[in-house]
């Protein structure tokens, strides 16, 4: 579907830019390891006909795809298993997790899976093993991948992460309770407030406004469709505008208004998720997957009614933020070769498929949307709404200091949320934060 193809690859040419602009020119790169001891190869105990087993972390996975991904990967593999640990599904909470291990050179994972604001961090901190020996013995295209997700995964010319899927973030909503979902915000909050209680739910929308990461993406979204951003093209920060305050504003009459559930403050993906197949609510903001948990049979009490169209529109457009995932091997891990296997695999044209077919997971390979069995099991990627959604995408700020940039912005965001200071204070207070950040 080369219409897909060609708005995916709008939709992450921005982040490529800012991203290399980001990075370009920052000396200190990750590590010099690779040098040193690719010189001789890994010893791959596997390859001697000896079991190895492997460690791979990654978030609360509703949907089943990671456990359907390790199994195929041990049929294709008999040598190598997999334990998978789970960790929070909070990204944020993940991150720290990662950081205390991978400082003490902790080997207990091999492989793990990275948000794609990550692997530039992980890089520099010489947390992740560098891939391009792996990759180019192996003789990996990754061309077949969208740019914008490999490019995630580089940094100072080296690839330090492979892409698992790209993530946008859509509208939700009940088919059986509105045919004619919202198509700008504040029609959003005349529908929310009207249509709440039909279809015997309790609310009328769900959003992720807890303070941690997922509020980062939901309000750079709901800023860029009023024209507001936080860091420019020019590494600028811009944050402090009328459009900023605008989109800030109405994400705060939102989470203040009578048809989100009270504990809105508190909700995350997985609560969202929770209400959203119960039946709770008649209009929901989340990533891809949540299609897939939607027509789970066994968990969901939407079955059938559920249908994704693009954000609401702020003064300049929809807009939604760009996520994703990547794989990443832990530097410090006793089995490189076997790790670079489930990498390979993962990032690879059968792991993709099957996480899209299982979790839909929007792949980063491109020929995997022309593929019979997953637009079968995921007709949300033909979706002409899907692909509209994915072409609005923006990224979030692009800088290697980003965990600094994402605190400023999670902490001033939720005390205008909480109704502890204005639109105008905690623009005003991310201008100097983030400015004095990037300073130092
Ligand atoms: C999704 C996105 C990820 C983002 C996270 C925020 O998992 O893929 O990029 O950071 O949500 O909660």
């Amino acid at each position: 579907m080369p219409q897909v193809k060609k708005l995916l690859l709008f939709g992450v040419l921005f982040l490529l830019v800012a991203f290399m602009a980001a990075c370009g020119g920052d000396g200190g790169s990750g590590t010099d390891d690779s040098e040193a001891e690719s010189n001789g190869e890994y010893e791959s105990a596997s390859e001697d006909g000896e079991q190895v087993t492997i460690v791979y972390a990654t978030g609360v996975d509703t949907t089943g795809k990671v456990e359907a991904q390790i199994e195929e990967f041990e049929e294709l593999n008999p040598n190598i298993k997999v334990d998978y640990r789970e960790m929070p599904s909070d990204t944020g909470q993940q991150h720290d997790q990662y950081v205390t291990m991978f400082s003490s050179q902790s080997s207990e994972i091999d492989v793990f899976n990275g948000d794609s604001i990550w692997p530039a961090e992980f890089a520099q901190a010489n947390y992740a093993l560098e891939l391009d020996r792996f990759i180019e013995a192996d003789g990996i295209d990754l061309e077949e991948h969208f740019d914008g997700p490999i490019q995630a995964g580089n940094f100072n010319g080296r690839q330090w992460a492979l892409p698992l899927f790209i993530d946008a973030s859509f509208l939700y909503y009940r088919t059986d309770v509105t045919e004619e979902p919202p198509t700008t915000w504040d029609e959003l909050i005349e529908q929310a407030g009207e249509l709440q209680g039909e279809g015997d739910t309790e609310f009328g929308y769900l959003l992720q406004a807890s303070q941690y990461e997922g509020l980062v993406t939901n309000f750079v979204e709901i800023i860029a469709s009023y024209g507001g951003e936080v860091i420019n093209e020019d590494n600028e920060v811009v944050v402090n505008s009328p459009e900023t305050i605008k989109g800030l504003e109405k994400l705060a009459e939102i989470v203040q208004s009578d048809f989100v559930p009270g504990n809105i403050l508190n909700f995350q993906e997985i609560e969202t998720e929770n209400a959203w197949i119960a039946g709770d609510a008649v209009f929901a903001r989340n990533w891809p997957y949540m299609q897939s948990s939607s027509n789970d049979e066994e968990r969901s009490e939407v079955v059938d009614n559920v249908q994704i169209a693009p954000l609401p529109a702020g003064d300049e457009g929809s807009a939604s933020a760009l996520g994703g995932w990547t794989a990443m091997i832990n530097r410090y891990t006793e089995h490189p070769e076997e790790s670079w296997e489930l990498v390979k695999y993962l990032a690879g044209e059968q792991g993709q498929k099957t996480g899209a077919i299982v979790g839909n997971h929007a792949p980063t390979i491109e020929a995997l949307y022309d593929d019979p069995e997953v637009q079968e099991a995921a007709p949300l990627f033909q979706n002409p709404e899907f692909v509209e959604g994915l072409s609005a995408a923006v990224p979030r700020p692009v800088s290697p200091i980003y965990p600094e940039i994402s605190d400023i912005i999670q902490i001033q965001v939720s005390q205008v949320l909480t109704g502890d200071q204005t639109a105008e204070q905690a623009a005003e207070n991310m201008q100097t934060q983030i400015e004095n950040a990037m300073e130092e």
